[in-house]
């Protein structure tokens, strides 16, 4: 018996382990989309995604106020257009150099990529979905 207990401890927390990075089980897309968020978007966009995460002093392209596209691209978020933005890898971003990082190609990086385009699509699908609860749509326009 005391050889099993610390057996089952392990077990579960391989469990634990093995199961939160597929997030992909996704009963709660927004939350999960906030988790990722977190974890790579807000070192640059900030933890509320306004644009004033600890990085983004060291950029010289200020990092967007994402709390503001709505303003810009429509109210909801055109989640397709939002996913080409962040995935970046068709290169449909505006102008010169970005800073941002090309998403698609991280992802990809990330181990993500034995699930293949799907597990890209499905991770930028769920940030896109949290952006969409976090528009300040109060302001009309800025
Ligand atoms: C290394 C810093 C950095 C990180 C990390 C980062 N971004 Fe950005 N992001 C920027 C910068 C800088 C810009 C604005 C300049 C540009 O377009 O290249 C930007 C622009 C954007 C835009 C375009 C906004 C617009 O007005 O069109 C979106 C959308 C965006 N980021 C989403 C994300 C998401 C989602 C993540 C996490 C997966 C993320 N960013 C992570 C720096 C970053």
């Amino acid at each position: 018996m005391k050889r099993i207990i610390p057996g089952l401890i392990v077990l579960m927390m391989v469990i634990v382990w093995r199961t939160a990075p597929a997030l992909a089980a996704g009963k709660d897309e927004v939350a999960d989309g906030q988790k990722l968020f977190m974890q790579y978007c807000a070192s640059c966009h900030g933890k509320d995604g306004m644009g004033d995460g600890p990085v983004a002093h060291s950029l010289t392209k200020p990092p967007a106020n994402l709390r503001m596209l709505s303003d810009k691209y429509g109210s909801p978020l055109p989640a397709a257009k939002l996913a080409e933005i962040i995935d970046g890898r068709d290169a449909v971003r505006a102008h010169g150099t970005p800073e941002m990082p090309v998403w698609g190609e991280r992802f990809y990086a990330l181990g993500q990529g034995d699930r293949g385009e799907l597990g890209i699509s499905e991770i930028i699908g769920k940030i896109v979905a949290y952006l969409d609860t976090i528009q300040d749509r109060r302001r009309a326009s800025r």
